[in-house]
């Protein structure tokens, strides 16, 4: 019996590789649809693994839904996933046009898009930050003088994700440059000019991420994840941790929320990533939900701490079968993201762990000679490395001392700071 041909939309980065890597493992098809340039950046093993790839224009989804539609009933495609943000709307569509299990298409704007996400939050009764949509500069001023705004308050791009162009603001004197910042900022495949941003109440707490599987509209938690971030004007997260143990009432409130979160997405067939904010009276507050695996490495934590295979378990969910969701291990698991301490050329980075027991996964992103940057969005890491074990007190204590052993020195660069390469090495014990 032939299985059918799985369509990754985008397979680059660690997370499309273990899943490219699951389905073909299951004697799947695995197929990308990806863009030219992307192409190019994939690795021998990556296109060895593949069955076939089509060369879309991701900026152009409706010209992209019809091309990628044609070429998936060719080639027998029976599921379609991405583990990439930008490309979870295009997903329900395909999935929808195809006949697959899939997100309602009609809600996954809601997503993706950080204003239709408040709108539809709003509709739904969601608790999530006050939020005003801000066009120009007499709708700036307006927001900050709406009393349900305040300050501080939270300006970020509608489109953005990674952290880029985030920038909690203490007073009215910050905002233009904020606003400037979230401006600036390109979502991935935008075709450019989207002055949208938003300006939202600060939600003060600690932060979480729920990682859910949905099927057929039934949402099953695997766990809460803790966030590390910084403070300060640009929070960018330093690591996760997992799982978290709430109070059974902040747990409730916290699930409560998710759950709406995701009905408001049309989230129906698939994993979601819902981050939110806990107070210390242990309300709640959605900051956002992304339909799909959560990044920064938290599927590989899960898989360690909880032995769940979430790479099968979301090819389950795209092909319409039971996933395998129960933990069948009880431990816990924490990544670190190595970032710089300042602007400028990197002249060595020296002291990473190496993987060996207990730490599964080490991949170092900038290369000696890069132009690096402080950490103001999640791509400015350096790179990562994850501890597991069975206890949570020592994994936090061994990643900590790992994490000071490394060694970073960075000289001031005329030119000031650049890109991390994409580019990138990762080791992941088997
Ligand atoms: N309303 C808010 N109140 C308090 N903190 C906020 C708020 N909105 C955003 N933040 C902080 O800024 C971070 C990034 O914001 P947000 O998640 O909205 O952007 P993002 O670009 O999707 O980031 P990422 O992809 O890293 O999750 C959050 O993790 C949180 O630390
Ligand atoms: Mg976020």
């Amino acid at each position: 019996m032939t299985l059918p041909g799985v369509l990754l939309l985008d397979a680059a980065g660690p997370e499309a590789g273990a899943l490219a890597t699951a389905a073909a493992a299951r004697g799947h098809q695995v197929h990308a649809a990806t863009t030219a340039a992307a192409y190019e950046g994939y690795g021998p093993q990556l296109k060895d693994l593949l069955a076939g790839h089509i060369v879309t224009d991701f900026t152009r989804p409706d010209r992209a839904l019809a091309e990628l539609a044609a070429y998936a009933r060719r080639c027998g495609v029976g599921a379609v996933l991405t583990v990439n943000e930008y490309l979870t709307e295009l997903a329900a569509h395909l999935c929808a046009e195809l006949g697959v299990p899939g997100n309602d298409p009609g809600r996954a704007r809601a997503a993706r898009d950080k204003a239709a996400m408040a709108e539809a939050f709003a509709a739904a009764g969601v608790r999530a930050p006050y939020t005003v949509l801000v066009r120009d500069e007499d709708g700036l001023r307006a927001a900050l003088a709406d009393p349900r705004v305040g300050f501080p308050c939270v300006i970020k791009p509608a489109a953005g994700a990674g952290s880029a162009g985030v920038s909690v603001v203490s007073g009215p004197a910050g905002a233009a440059a904020a606003a400037d910042a979230a401006r600036r900022v390109a979502g991935m495949y935008a075709s450019g000019g989207d002055l949208r941003v938003l300006v939202q109440a600060y939600a003060a707490g600690t932060e979480y991420s729920v990682e859910s599987f949905t099927q057929g509209g039934t949402t099953t938690h695997l766990t809460v994840t803790r966030k590390q971030v910084t403070g300060g004007a640009n929070r960018v997260e330093t690591g996760h941790s997992l799982p978290a143990h709430l109070p059974p009432a902040a747990e409730t409130a916290v699930y409560r929320e998710t759950e709406a979160a995701i009905r408001a997405a049309g989230i129906q067939h698939g994993a979601s990533h819902t981050e939110v904010i806990v107070a210390a009276d242990g309300r709640c507050a959605v900051i956002e939900i992304g339909a799909r695996l959560a990044a920064g490495q938290i599927g590989l934590l899960i898989q360690h701490a909880l032995g769940v295979d979430v790479w099968a378990a979301l090819l389950d969910v795209a092909l319409g079968r039971p996933a395998a969701l129960t933990p069948t291990a009880h431990g816990y698991a924490t990544v670190r993201f190595v970032t710089s301490p300042r602007a400028g050329r990197l002249t060595s980075l020296s002291g990473l762990p190496t993987v060996g027991p207990g730490v599964p996964f080490v991949r170092r992103r900038a290369a000696i000679g890069d132009l690096v940057h402080e950490p103001d969005a999640n791509g400015h890491r350096l790179g990562s490395f994850v501890v597991t074990g069975p206890d949570a007190a020592e994994v936090e204590e061994r990643a900590d001392t790992l994490l000071r052993q490394i060694r970073i020195h960075v000289e001031p660069h005329p030119n000031g700071p650049g890109q991390v390469r994409p580019a990138s090495t990762s080791a992941i014990a088997p």
